[in-house]
């Protein structure tokens, strides 16, 4: 990234009026996340970003606010580990928003003089914090709830902008390393003759009723409800709109475009080797079938969306 973009503040400052408060209260909000784990270092070198020590970056942004801010509050996403880490380490934090990978909401803390929330994934939920002064003016309770925000409560103009905006950016950085991860994927998979998937079409060749099904299912273009979202590299999602990802298949959709989608094997599993012989393997196919299927398609179907029967045909029992 260059220009302005690649060098946001570490910190914005707002000040805050209101008929309950004696004066105005400037608050100074700022962000820590941290550093990329030891294995991502390559892929976060390759995107063009840089991420600097989370501790000193903190650190000197509490110290330049000293004495601009009423009220220090750290935006930050680390491991519950450091993040108490952080708020023993600096007197000076009042709130820290916190958020981790696990996506977690544990009930608030205090550590050291910071109170520490948590902040739901994804945008889901809005976290209220309401803090009550006694008549001097000292804080002496706290409420903290969050508010789900669901279709009943419309995006806030501003905000989907700016998630619009984040949504293309990523998406043209996720683009780029997954045309270096397809290049390096085409070097070393030549041909497809390794993989444990045939995909639909050699499934078609012997049983053409299913495969007419497939196809006009909504699970033959499942990877299309991604693209229009702009969801094409998120992990979050790929796993149930593609074939084999993570177990040695979809890999993205520039390296294998060939394992979009729900196919055959996403609910049947790998199939070389019935394919290879079909009688052969019948009779393990026949003993699996009912509960690695009805486990795997909690997780990756509904069913019913087969159209052209208006209900399953999949549920009758072996
Ligand atoms: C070369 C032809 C051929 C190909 C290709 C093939 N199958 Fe089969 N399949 C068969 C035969 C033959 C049977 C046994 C049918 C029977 O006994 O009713 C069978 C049975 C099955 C059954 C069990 C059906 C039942 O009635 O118990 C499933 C499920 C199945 N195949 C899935 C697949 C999938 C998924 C693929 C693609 C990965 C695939 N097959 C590819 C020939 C094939
Ligand atoms: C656990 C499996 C699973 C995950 C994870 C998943 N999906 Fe899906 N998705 C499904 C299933 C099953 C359907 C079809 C049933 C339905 O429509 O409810 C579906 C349907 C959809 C549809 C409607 C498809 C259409 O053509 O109308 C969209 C859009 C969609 N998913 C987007 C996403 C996005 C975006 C993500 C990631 C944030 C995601 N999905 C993650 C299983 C999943
Ligand atoms: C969304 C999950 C899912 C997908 C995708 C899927 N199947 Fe199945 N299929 C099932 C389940 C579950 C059953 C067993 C339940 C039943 O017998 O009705 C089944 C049954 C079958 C059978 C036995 C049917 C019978 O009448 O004896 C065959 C053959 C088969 N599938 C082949 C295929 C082929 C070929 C494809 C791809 C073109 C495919 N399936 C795609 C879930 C799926």
């Amino acid at each position: 990234m260059d220009g302005a973009s690649s060098q946001p503040g570490p910190y914005v400052i707002r000040i805050v009026t209101g008929k309950r408060l004696a004066r105005p209260v400037r608050i100074a909000f700022i962000g820590v996340s941290d550093a990329a784990p030891d294995e991502m270092k390559d892929r976060v070198a390759a995107s063009g970003f840089v991420i600097n020590d989370p501790f000193l970056t903190g650190q000197a942004a509490l110290a330049e606010v000293a004495d601009k801010a009423d009220v220090n509050v750290v935006v930050s996403f680390r491991s519950l580990p450091r993040v108490n880490k952080l708020a023993r380490l600096n007197d000076d934090i009042d709130v820290i928003i916190n958020s981790d990978e696990t996506g977690l909401v544990p009930d608030p803390v205090q550590v050291n003089n910071a109170l520490i929330v948590f902040a739901a994934k994804e945008t889901k939920h809005l976290g209220e914090l309401r803090v009550y002064t006694d008549a001097d003016g000292v804080v002496d309770r706290f409420t903290a709830r969050y508010v789900e925000l669901d279709e009943v409560i419309p995006d806030e103009p501003g905000m989907a902008a700016i998630t619009a905006q984040a949504r293309r950016e990523i998406d043209e950085v996720q683009n780029r390393m997954a045309e270096a991860e397809a290049a390096v994927y085409s070097a070393s998979n030549s041909s497809n003759a390794s993989s444990p998937f045939v995909l639909s079409d050699t499934c078609g060749k012997c049983h053409q009723t299913e495969y007419a099904i497939w196809r006009k299912s909504l699970h033959s273009n499942a990877f299309a409800a991604l693209e229009t979202r702009r969801r094409t590299f998120d992990s979050a999602c790929i796993g149930c709109h593609s074939l084999g990802f993570q177990k040695q298949g979809f890999v993205n959709i520039k390296a294998t475009p060939h394992l979009a989608n729900v196919q055959c094997e996403s609910c049947h599993g790998p199939r070389r080797c019935h394919v290879a012989a079909p009688a052969a393997e019948i009779t393990r196919l026949r003993r699996e079938m009912p509960v690695a299927s009805s486990a795997t398609i909690a997780q990756t179907a509904r069913i019913s969306i087969l159209p052209n029967t208006g209900q399953s045909s999949l549920t009758r029992t072996l």
